[in-house]
């Protein structure tokens, strides 16, 4: 037996004899997705965990993808494999910054990217994801709206709804890995994949998204890639994201538009932290729980069941 099936076969035992269940964002690594009860985009797995009897969560993503599951499901326990498995999204708007802009525009909604603190949430009106933020602002009866924090998605919605005004929480925040896509890259890919549509995450600059074959969450590639005819796709978003779609549609093909040779920025390095060792660690010795002060969980659950209603 290998260390990886080694891993496999006891965390599948410690899951069966603690009532846990793993939640794996579509970015983890390939392992630790064959492991996942559940694999998926953020908003997916938000909504997973608050439908579970399981009484223990393990998040196998990041740090604020933990604490959501936590602040919606307060009864439970939480696990994150490693607590310092950040995001440069999440740490580019704090709490002070918020409060300033929701003083200088007291009458516009605050609606927040899923990305973010659960402090900051705590101060929202609406959490978003890609999958939902287009058609939240679309439905908010607000002509000027507080979006933040990744500048990407904001200048993507903006385009998406142009009769209403999007001010951006912080003005530049981005995702450290999409953050890299030029122009040039899409023109070098389309280049050596001719036959290739290209899926881009609106985490990317708005250049990418408007080259872009289908723009979506990481679900909606999934979902795009198994419906469309096309046996081939080049990838604008991190590159775990091959795996899933790989899993979920093992006879097309997928390529990255960077490879992790051509750039360490390929690889999200805050989900590459979280390792099947550390999955089983976590469940083993039931660390790290994480706990959300209940007024702010409160608040920020309030946040999240609003967007679920504007969306029904
Ligand atoms: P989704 O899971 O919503 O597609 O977002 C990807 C992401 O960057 C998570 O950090
Ligand atoms: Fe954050 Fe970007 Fe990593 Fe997603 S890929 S967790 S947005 S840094």
């Amino acid at each position: 037996m290998t260390r990886v099936e080694e891993l496999l076969s006891q965390i599948k035992k410690l899951k069966t004899e603690k009532n846990a269940i793993i939640l794996g964002h579509n970015y983890m690594e390939y392992s630790v997705q064959l492991v996942s009860d559940f694999t998926g985009d953020s908003y997916d797995l938000a909504v997973k965990a608050m439908k579970t009897n399981a009484k223990i969560i393990l998040f196998a993503g990041v740090y604020f993808m933990a604490e959501q599951a936590s602040a919606l499901n307060p009864d439970k326990k939480v696990l994150s494999p490693d607590p310092s498995a950040g995001c440069t999204l999440s740490d580019a708007l704090d709490v002070k910054t918020l409060q300033e802009y929701k003083e200088r525009y007291p009458n516009a909604p605050v609606v927040l990217y899923i990305n973010t603190s659960i402090y900051a949430k705590a101060l929202a009106d609406y959490i978003v994801t890609s999958s939902t933020a287009v058609n939240v602002v679309q439905k908010l009866n607000a002509q000027t709206i507080l979006f933040g924090p990744d500048a990407n998605l904001a200048n993507y919605v903006q385009q998406k709804v142009p009769n209403k005004k999007i001010i951006k929480v912080p003005p530049n925040g981005r995702c450290i890995v999409h953050a890299n896509y030029t122009k040039q890259l899409v023109e070098l890919a389309r280049k050596k994949y001719p036959n290739a549509l290209l899926m881009a995450h609106p985490e990317a600059p708005l250049e990418i998204l408007e080259s872009a074959d289908f723009v979506g969450s990481t679900n909606q590639m999934i979902q795009f890639s198994k419906e469309n005819k096309n046996e081939e796709f080049i990838v604008a978003t991190e590159i775990g994201m091959i795996n899933a779609l790989k899993i979920k549609n093992p006879s097309k093909k997928f390529y990255p538009l960077v490879t992790t040779e051509a750039c360490a920025c390929a690889r999200c390095p805050y989900m590459n932290i979280i390792t099947l060792e550390k999955v089983k660690r976590s469940l083993e010795e039931e660390v790290y729980e994480v706990k959300v002060p209940e007024d702010i969980a409160e608040r920020a659950k309030m946040a999240f069941e609003n967007t679920m209603k504007l969306l029904e």
